[in-house]
C-alpha cells in the first residue's frame, strides 16, 4: 500500500479510514464532506459512500476501500494489509 493516500474522519458513529481516491473518476475524497447519514460525498460528481461498508449510496455500483481503524492511548492505528513481498 505504499504511496496510497488514506483519509481518516471522525463522525458520530466513530472513526473511519478509507482510500482517498474516488472509485468513480479518481477525485480526492479528502476534499469532500461527511453527511449526517455517515457518508463521504465526493467533491467532483457528488456520489456518496457509506463510511462503514464503503458501498455507494448514490451514483451506481461503486465502493471505496475501507480500512480498520482503532484509537488507543498511544495513537490512532489504521490496519493495512502488507503484501507478501513487502514483509
Ligand atoms: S470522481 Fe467522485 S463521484 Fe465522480
Amino acid at each position: 500500500m505504499r504511496g496510497e493516500k488514506i483519509c481518516v474522519t471522525k463522525t458520530q458513529k466513530g472513526l473511519f479510514a478509507f482510500g482517498d481516491k474516488c472509485p468513480h473518476n479518481g477525485a480526492s475524497l479528502s476534499k469532500g464532506f461527511c453527511t449526517k447519514e455517515n457518508e463521504i460525498v465526493c467533491p467532483l460528481h457528488r456520489y456518496s459512500f457509506d463510511l462503514e461498508s464503503g458501498k455507494a449510496t448514490t451514483g451506481g455500483a461503486f465502493a471505496i476501500k475501507t480500512y480498520p481503524i482503532e484509537a488507543r492511548e498511544n495513537g490512532v492505528f489504521v490496519g493495512i494489509k502488507a503484501k507478501w513481498w513487502e514483509a
